[in-house]
């Protein structure tokens, strides 16, 4: 195949970014994908919207059958975000035939069983890499590289909105309220910014790290979580006169009472690596039997940095596509081994 078709359902941060990042590496995209990446179709509510990039008027679209029950599109990528339409779109995708490429935590902690168990059974691509710590590629290290090895414990800092709030408090004496206000204005935050601040996103975060880091099904239920929003100026100034500084982490281990999986504000010496990583920055600290300690950093949200974690995904299954290879199951394991049965 020499043109490989992509709709994309969703044009905000993420959906220019993603544009944005095939549009303008294009040649290069094709050059290692050996087809060229095409944008068809962009699904947007409002087609007369002053969006962040130039697109012709011709990709705009208000009608999402163009994507989802186009026979020309052969990856869909849902970059709208909460539960529906984005779900039913995704499955009638799937039940196309469609590739998909989603950057939807909330559905694939959710709903991730369901939505795996479709595409593997259709023979198709499902990519999800930038539903987690947005351009770390974090999702393929547990998917490729840490599949042999047993990993003991998962610690991470997961929501740049956050640790972008939680920075400012400390070093700059922003209010909690001016600090959110600047996350969401770079577009960071969630449409709903309590997914954030309460600890929710990053609650589905760990529980799609933990169902693939430990080959598990983690019910979204059982993630014990707390947000920052009771963390006041007060708690951080206490911590920095004792030298510690108070980050929102995300923590799966197993426990003799089984996989424990949690979020929580938590103060952390200055000397520990995850309390030098400020901003919007997210970093993920994994110990494992085989290969020791890791560390993964680098942005966990923002335009261009999640759109490469999407685009990533959507180059892997167009390079599958073009090489007429059969599509390897998503996961390293089938889906009813990890994620959890259908839970809201
Ligand atoms: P956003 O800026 O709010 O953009 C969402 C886009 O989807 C908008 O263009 C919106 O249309 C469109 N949309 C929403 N509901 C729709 C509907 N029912 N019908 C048609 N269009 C609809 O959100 P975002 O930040 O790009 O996030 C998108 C997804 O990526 C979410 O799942 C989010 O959790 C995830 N994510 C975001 C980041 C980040 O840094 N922002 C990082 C990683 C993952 P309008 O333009 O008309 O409002
Ligand atoms: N709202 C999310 C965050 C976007 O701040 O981390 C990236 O998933």
């Amino acid at each position: 195949k020499e043109k490989i078709k992509v709709g994309i359902m969703g044009f905000g941060v993420v959906g220019t970014g993603t544009y944005k990042v095939l549009t303008e590496n294009s040649e290069m995209v094709k050059n290692q994908t050996g087809a060229e990446i095409v944008v068809e179709k962009v699904f947007v509510r409002d087609r007369h919207k002053r969006r962040a990039v130039e697109i012709p008027e011709s990709l705009l679209t208000t009608n999402p059958e163009d994507i989802i029950d186009n026979p020309e599109i052969d990856i869909a990528v849902e970059l709208m975000g909460g539960q529906e339409p984005a779900y039913s779109y995704m499955m009638r995708a799937l039940d196309n035939g469609k590739h998909v490429v989603t950057a939807n935590k909330e559905l694939m902690a959710k709903k991730g069983r369901s939505i795996l168990e479709k595409a593997d059974s259709a023979g198709v691509g499902l990519g999800f890499e930038a539903s987690v710590c947005g351009g770390i590629p974090i999702i393929r290290a547990f998917k490729r590289s840490l599949c042999t090895d047993k990993v003991e414990r998962i610690m991470g800092i997961v929501n740049g909105t956050t640790n972008y709030i939680l920075t400012k408090m400390a070093q700059e004496c922003s209010s909690y309220e001016d600090a959110l206000k600047e996350a969401q204005a770079r577009g960071y935050a969630e449409a709903d910014p309590t997914a954030d601040v309460e600890g929710y996103d990053a609650a589905y975060k760990m529980a799609i790290l933990a169902s693939i880091g430990f080959h598990s099904k983690v019910d979204i239920n059982m993630v014990r979580r707390e947000g920052i929003s009771k963390v006041g100026k007060r708690d951080i100034e206490c911590g920095k006169e004792l030298g510690w500084t108070i980050k929102l982490l995300g923590i799966a281990e197993e426990t003799e009472g089984g996989l424990e999986v949690k979020v929580s504000p938590v103060m952390l010496p200055m000397e520990h690596p995850l309390a030098s990583v400020n901003g919007v920055n997210n970093a993920v600290f994994v110990n494992s039997e085989a290969v020791g300690e890791l560390m993964f950093y680098g942005p966990g949200a923002g335009q261009m940095a999640t759109g490469n974690s999407v685009a990533s995904d959507i180059m892997e299954i167009a390079r599958q596509i073009a090489s007429e290879n059969k599509m390897l199951p998503n996961c390293s394991c089938f889906a009813d081994k990890v994620f959890a049965e259908e839970c809201s």
